[in-house]
């Protein structure tokens, strides 16, 4: 869809879904940025200090919300913490917290520290396969004495996409705040955060968004909620019009920029400016649209070339995000020898290959040239010679 404009790593780039690569237009924005720095120093604050709010409106459309309900802020790890810290409140036997035993781990560490402080329980929806989560066993852990959920939209190791419509309902008819993990899929699918009624949700950019390593990433605060105090308030989230008159007393920032916290750096935010570029131009519909076309194609030639290896990835359309996952037992060293030939894909332990068509860059002779190595390296074995050669990141 938009190839030409990123800068790919050479080969065949299926790792999107963990760093994006970088495009023209966002290296562009980031040498803006560092320009204005040399050039203005600290007078470029009063152009930057804004810089996340005006990232809004086109982060809204890809969330499902309205501009004041999102903001560019902090990491998925220190959002959560801060969303926790404001809506988790534990009443009574009502205390204990909900996540999926799938649930990528800073979640469930952050999750778990606030449970213990109010001596609560951690409850985590088993999997019956390993790789995913049937709604049903969610459903089944929101009883009365729960008091929070936390959802991931896509699941990060298959790629399953959750039904947040339908588990958000439920856990509003128990009182249970809803809170969403959006990671593995704004960018590559669409959300109703506000028409779904979700309370809070948080995402990266760093994924399918392209804003560079450890850019800042995103929360969004339903706005039935903008009358909360935040409970870890930061002079950003402080009304930006009073933020310099320096009263030791905090005056609440509107919506979802009350939950901004300290200073962030313009020029990573400028990732972020960049990233979200061909998402405002082309609309998050299209470029489902062409992720569904994509992956659909992939596992279809998974399915005739490969019978080695298993797709734990749902199939139905409606169940999956924008990766799909193989499984093999020797997933890690298949993994290490695609990357040798050239071919980025991901390990995610205990067994699984993920890959990621990104609707973006990627196309159909990319995905058919994967398969077509996938299978000269299960017919041959030479994946085996990568046995001494595990690293602890791929
Ligand atoms: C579902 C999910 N949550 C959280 C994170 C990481 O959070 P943070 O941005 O705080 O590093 C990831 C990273 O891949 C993720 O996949």
């Amino acid at each position: 869809m938009r190839r030409s404009e990123f800068i790919l790593p050479e080969g065949i780039y299926l790792d999107g879904n963990s760093l994006g690569p970088i495009s023209h237009f966002t290296r562009a924005c980031m040498e803006k940025r560092l320009q204005e720095w040399q050039d203005h120093a600290v007078k470029g604050w009063e152009d930057w200090f804004t810089l996340p709010e005006r990232l809004s409106p086109t982060l809204a459309a890809l969330v499902g919300a309205k501009p004041e309900e999102v903001i560019t802020t902090g990491t998925i790890t220190q959002n959560l913490h801060s969303l926790l810290g404001t809506f988790y409140r534990p009443t009574g036997a009502k205390k204990h917290i909900v996540a999926t035993s799938l649930d990528f781990p800073t979640d469930l560490y952050a999750l778990k520290s606030w449970a213990d402080r109010h001596d609560a329980e951690l409850r985590l929806a088993p999997s019956r396969d390993g790789y995913t989560i049937e709604e049903e066993d969610l459903e089944n852990l929101l009883t009365d004495d729960v008091a929070l959920v936390l959802l991931p939209v896509v699941l990060y190791a298959s790629g399953q996409l959750l039904d947040i419509a339908r588990l958000t309902q439920k856990a509003h008819e128990k009182g249970i705040v809803v809170g969403v993990d959006a990671a593995h899929s704004i960018g590559s699918v669409p959300h109703q955060l506000h028409d779904q009624q979700v309370d809070f949700a948080v995402w990266c950019t760093y994924k399918y968004l392209n804003a560079g390593p450890g850019a800042p990433g995103g929360l969004f605060v339903h706005e039935k909620h903008f009358d909360v105090m935040p409970g870890l308030p930061g002079w950003w989230g402080n009304d930006k019009h009073t933020a310099f008159e320096m009263k030791p007393f905090y005056r609440k920032g509107h919506g979802a920029a009350a939950y901004q916290t300290g200073t962030l750096s313009p020029i990573a935010l400028a990732g972020v400016e960049g990233g979200l570029k061909p998402f405002a131009e082309l609309g998050i519909e299209a470029i489902r649209e062409r992720s569904l076309q994509l992956t659909e194609h992939f596992m279809h030639l998974i399915d005739e070339h490969l019978p080695e290896v298993e797709i734990v990835t749902p199939r139905a359309q409606a169940r999956r995000g924008g990766h799909v996952s193989i499984r093999h037992p020797d997933a890690q060293l298949l993994s290490l020898a695609l990357r040798d030939r050239g071919i980025i894909p991901d390990f995610r332990v205990p067994d699984l290959v993920r890959m990621a068509p990104v609707a973006l860059y990627n196309t159909p002779e990319e995905l058919e040239n994967t398969v077509q190595v996938l299978r000269e390296l299960l017919e041959s074995k030479a994946y085996l010679e990568y046995a001494n050669k595990k690293t602890q990141v791929v």
